[in-house]
């Protein structure tokens, strides 16, 4: 697969990231057991056609995610690129964040992280600084390459600009179903020229037209602010989701999908890497078919009618949910800014 610069780094990576998030997982995960086995044979195959880059977290199954992704590049640690992701630390953990590192570092048995991100932003400007400013220190000692962020808007990547803080990537929900990027967050990347990397392609498989009907998706998956509160327990967001735009444009892709004779994850995810400004499309791939699949998906160039049809059919649900940028939570609540 050709990679390709990420913002203005010297960082080669492929348009496909291999999202690491069940990578470590066991029965009680939140993507179930994932063998360790499987994650070499995914890695292998990955690395084996040039897809290279990995996104982990400190999150992901506590830490299993990082130790199973270094457990799968022993010995070929240098044909990948690591992103990773460090919760917001508190003052007190500040101090530790040596220490911090440098396990993280251990558990995916590197002595540097390629790009490492903050994960999601605090609202508290003086603790957002001072985590910034201890991976500009982590970075001057060359345990992490490169500084990026993850779930940052407009506001939150103008104070890393302030403090001389070169970020070279945003990752961000990036879907058929959730647009809000596109109307701030995506120009302002572009003009920043920081790559945006485009999570939850398949909106955890509701995209990849695996669910009739929205009672057939999992509860668990069901979770954001697409979905109606009510018919859910695990939802928290409040609100009575955007179903009535939802439902007709998932039939939509599905139909687009039997007329193009693509994939409705084909489509979904070569719609995304044709935006302007998107780097690389982090999908969750289970197995390698899934990995394959992807992988062709990425490299599929859609003519300019069927980009526009995607376009037209999530129209009405863009319009919908406006800029809402972060897709669990509504108004106050948004941890995105
Ligand atoms: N920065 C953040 O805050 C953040 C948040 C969420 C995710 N992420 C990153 O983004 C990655 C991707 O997100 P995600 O895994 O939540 O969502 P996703 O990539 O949209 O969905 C992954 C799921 O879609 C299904 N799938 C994948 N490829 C398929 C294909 N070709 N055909 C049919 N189904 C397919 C699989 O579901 P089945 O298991 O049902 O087969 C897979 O588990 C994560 O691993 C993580 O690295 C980052």
């Amino acid at each position: 697969m050709k990679q390709h610069k990420l913002g203005q780094s010297d960082l080669m990576i492929s348009p496909l990231t291999i999202g690491c998030w069940s990578f470590g997982g066991d029965q009680d995960s939140y993507w179930g057991r994932q063998d360790q086995d499987d994650v070499n044979q995914l890695v292998q195959t990955a690395l084996d056609q040039g897809i290279n880059f990995f996104d982990t977290a400190f999150g992901y199954n506590d830490g299993r995610s990082e130790e199973s992704l270094g457990q799968a590049l022993a010995g070929r640690r240098h044909k990948a690129v690591i992103c990773n992701k460090i919760p917001i630390q508190s003052q007190d953990e500040l101090r530790q964040y040596d220490q911090t590192i440098s396990a993280s570092l251990g558990r995916l048995q590197t002595d540097y992280v390629d790009l490492m991100m903050i994960h999601w932003p605090t609202k508290d400007k003086a603790l957002l600084q001072a985590n910034l400013e201890a991976m500009q220190k982590q970075k001057e000692k060359g345990t992490i390459r490169h500084i990026g962020v993850s779930n940052f808007a407009r506001q939150t990547l103008n104070i890393a600009h302030d403090m001389g803080i070169e970020i070279i990537a945003d990752e961000f929900a990036y879907n058929l179903m959730s647009r809000g990027i596109e109307q701030d967050v995506l120009p302002y990347c572009r003009d920043q020229k920081i790559g945006v990397l485009a999570y939850m392609p398949l909106m955890q498989g509701i995209l990849a037209g695996k669910y009739k009907q929205i009672d057939d998706i999992p509860p668990v998956r069901r979770r954001t602010i697409h979905f109606d509160q009510s018919h859910n327990p695990l939802v928290r967001h409040g609100g009575s989701g955007f179903e009535a735009q939802l439902v007709p444009m998932l039939e939509q892709l599905h139909g687009l999908a039997a007329e193009s004779g693509y994939s409705e994850a084909c489509l979904a995810i070569a719609w995304l890497i044709s935006k302007a400004g998107v780097r690389s499309v982090i999908a969750g791939c289970r197995d390698v078919r899934q990995l394959q699949d992807n992988a062709v998906s990425v490299e599929t160039k859609l003519s300019p009618e069927l980009t526009a049809r995607l376009d037209e059919i999530s129209e009405p649900l863009r319009q919908e949910m406006g800029g809402n940028l972060d897709i669990w939570q509504l108004g106050d609540n948004s941890r995105i800014w």
